[in-house]
């Protein structure tokens, strides 16, 4: 009887084991997919990233993942599922526009698959692939090398076999909790300009010395050149300098608490924005919804954060001041110029000139947009045949600033078709490597801006094309986009940061690479929300823009500053990297598995020295290699995010203990010990 009994029991365990070890199949749509990365929107579950039905090349599906690209999955597996299969494309919701994105799959972090570039109309293509042994997978889906515009990317009828298991977990590991790092600025003064300035000899002057400390405070400027004066309430500088050379101003400032003094050199000569220009643009957080009224209270916010103390000082327009091809504006005539050619701006614009007085009143300067192009990327009236008008009007208005992006170029690159500017797409990217057709709109507008009589910065936005640092200065630029459009993404921010290098040996005092604006505080191109970023991502993007003497543009709505934020971006020690004198730009000298270490040089012989890690695992290591840094003897290691001295080391023979966390950074400046 009890023999049988046990018979029995050992049948059951050896079923129930069976079971358990039995093939099964899961769902993509059935795992947590909220923790998935991605270019825009929220992953869809069973919809699109719109929320609609799933379509790929007209056929329909009921199940799938809809998300947008760059985006990441990362799911783990433990050696528990033995195929992945399922069908991907581009979704249908996109027609008209001209999407394409690259499927990848990771296995321990090796490419185990991917569809090859994909555009929309391609029919669903299958994968399906073998995961045995694999611990952790992850699903990408790349921007496809035109940058993510438009790129709504399907996972259809995926599933995994799996042994023994009914669900997979997915899962994020960067961790997601804001923590502050800048103290707070002290009551007593302390100035944080940068060391230079550059002007043009009769342009107009304006300068308002960045300073911390409690109000009210007196400023003083001593050995002023002639032809400037300075408010000493509000340290503004303003004026005129007739002749070039070389001037040693100092500059101070008083309150109840103490007084401070720093020196700026004026150089009125040729070059301007001699440092990295510092401010705020509209399109990442307003798009096309940007106005008048959006852009006095960036600038009003601008100051009242304190952000002005710390230099920030551009408040630039982008797209969409002008008159847009789709006539929807409802006091468009149908007209986008005057009778002479001068450019019209529409109903959210009502006076240039006005909003250009009320961002100077304020020590600030103006900064707009436009395209070479008839249209410019949004569809508004570009400056294709009017590029005089367009230099004289932004000189009346009262601009410091333009963008000048590539967009409908292609479509005139080699003349305007049947003379009819309104069969040129406003998307036409054709032509902008080639280094004769490429570079000539941007040389036409370049020589007629440095022939107003202001000084206007110029920044070229095509994205890179044709190595632009190599010829970027030959146009009177000042910086030039290198990549493709930043979203608020790890892998938008990652790709931009690693691409950086090739250009660096370029750059120089009035000469920049431009990675593309900040993603941090509230964007969204119009559909606002806090950045994706997380926390440690913010952290290494602010550093890297920092270590990059990149131009460093806001792009997120001044009136929504957290704390968070504002501390991010108000860090004097990370800004005066950024705005060192000498203007070189960091670059890696050392990579450790996904560690980079970036360096750059500085005017007082420190470096600057930034361990980024791209990677998913934390790095925890004792740090030797200073010989690759170029760095030698005994140093002083200054945390700057804490802005605290670490330790004293003698780099040949101690090492730097190091602990980051993942897709974190740790930034530093090494000074030799003197
Ligand atoms: C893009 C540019 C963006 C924004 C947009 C406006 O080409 O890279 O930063 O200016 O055009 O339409």
């Amino acid at each position: 009887m009890l023999k049988n009994k046990i018979h029995i029991l050992s049948i059951a365990f050896l079923l129930a084991g069976q079971i358990s070890k039995a093939q099964s199949a899961v769902w993509l749509d059935k795992l947590d997919l909220s923790v998935a990365t991605q270019g825009n929107g929220k992953p869809g579950i069973n919809t699109s990233v719109d929320g609609k039905k799933l379509t790929i090349a007209g056929k329909t599906f009921d199940r799938g993942f809809g998300t947008h690209a760059e985006s990441s999955l990362l799911i783990k597996l433990n050696g528990k599922a033995t195929k992945f299969s399922a069908l991907v494309g581009l979704d249908d919701e996109m027609k008209g526009h001209e999407p394409a994105v690259e499927f990848e799959i990771y296995g321990d972090n090796k490419k185990v698959w991917s569809s090859g570039i994909m555009h929309l109309g391609d029919q669903a293509k299958p994968v399906s692939v073998s995961l045995k042994g694999i611990k952790q997978l992850e699903l990408v889906v790349t921007d496809g090398g035109n940058g993510p515009y438009y790129d709504h990317a399907d996972w259809v009828d995926a599933r995994f076999e799996t042994t023994g298991v009914s669900t997979l977990e997915t899962f994020n590991p960067i961790a997601s909790e804001p923590y502050i790092l800048t103290p707070r600025p002290a009551a007593v003064p302390k100035i944080n300009s940068a060391g230079i300035y550059g002007v043009r000899p009769g342009s107009a002057f304006l300068f308002r010395i960045p300073a911390t400390g409690e109000r009210p405070m007196a400023f003083a400027a001593k050995n002023l050149p002639k032809g400037l004066t300075i408010d000493s309430q509000t340290g503004i500088i303003t004026g005129k300098i007739d002749t070039k050379g070389t001037y040693e101003v100092l500059l101070s400032a008083k309150n109840a608490k103490g007084s401070v003094s720093k020196k700026l050199r004026i150089e009125s000569g040729d070059k301007i924005a001699l440092t990295p220009t510092m401010g705020w643009n509209s399109w990442n957080c307003f798009g096309h919804e940007v106005s008048a009224d959006k852009v006095k209270r960036a600038a009003d916010a601008l100051v009242r954060s304190g952000l002005v103390n710390h230099g920030w000082n551009y408040i630039n327009i982008d797209d969409s001041w002008q008159y847009n091809r789709d006539g929807k504006d409802p006091s468009f005539k149908g007209q986008f110029r005057d009778k002479d050619g001068y450019i019209l701006t529409n109903s959210k614009f009502p006076d240039m000139k006005n909003l250009g007085d009320y961002i100077h009143a304020n020590g600030l300067k103006m900064g707009i947009y436009s395209s070479p192009g008839p249209w410019t990327c949004g569809g508004c009236a570009g400056s294709y045949g009017y590029e005089k008008q367009d230099a004289e009007s932004y000189a009346r208005w009262g601009v410091d600033y333009l963008k000048y992006d590539w967009c409908s170029y292609g479509g005139v690159i080699d003349g305007l078709p049947d003379n009819d500017p309104s069969k040129v797409p406003s998307l036409a990217f054709n032509g902008g490597g080639d280094l004769d057709k490429g570079v000539k709109p941007f040389k036409l507008m370049g020589d007629l801006l440095y022939g107003q009589p202001r000084d206007i910065v110029y920044n070229l936005c095509q994205y890179g094309m044709g190595d632009v640092w190599k010829w970027g200065d030959e146009t009177h630029a000042q910086s030039w986009r290198t990549t493709n459009d930043i979203t608020d993404t790890w892998a938008s921010v990652k790709s931009i940061a690693l691409a950086q290098d090739k250009a660096a040996l370029y750059a120089k005092p009035g000469n920049r690479n431009d990675p593309d604006m900040l993603v941090v505080g509230v964007v969204g191109w119009g559909n606002p929300h806090q950045s994706k970023l997380k926390p440690d991502e913010q952290y290494l993007h602010i550093s890297l823009w920092s270590i990059f003497s990149a131009p460093l543009l806001i792009g997120c709505d001044l009136e929504k500053l957290d704390d968070f934020t504002l501390n991010l971006l108000t860090n004097d020690e990370v800004i005066a990297v950024n705005q060192d004198a000498l203007g070189k730009q960091g670059i890696c000298l050392n990579t450790i598995g996904e560690l980079k270490i970036y360096v750059k040089d500085l005017e007082d012989g420190g470096k600057a020295v930034a361990f980024a890690n791209f990677g998913r695992e934390k790095a925890k290591l004792s740090y030797k290699d200073f010989k690759k840094l170029g760095i030698s003897g005994q140093q002083t290691v200054r945390d700057l995010w804490r802005q605290k001295d670490l330790a004293g080391i003698d780099v040949a023979v101690q090492s730097l203990p190091l602990d980051i966390p993942a897709h974190g950074v740790a930034y530093y400046k090494l000074s030799p010990l003197k």
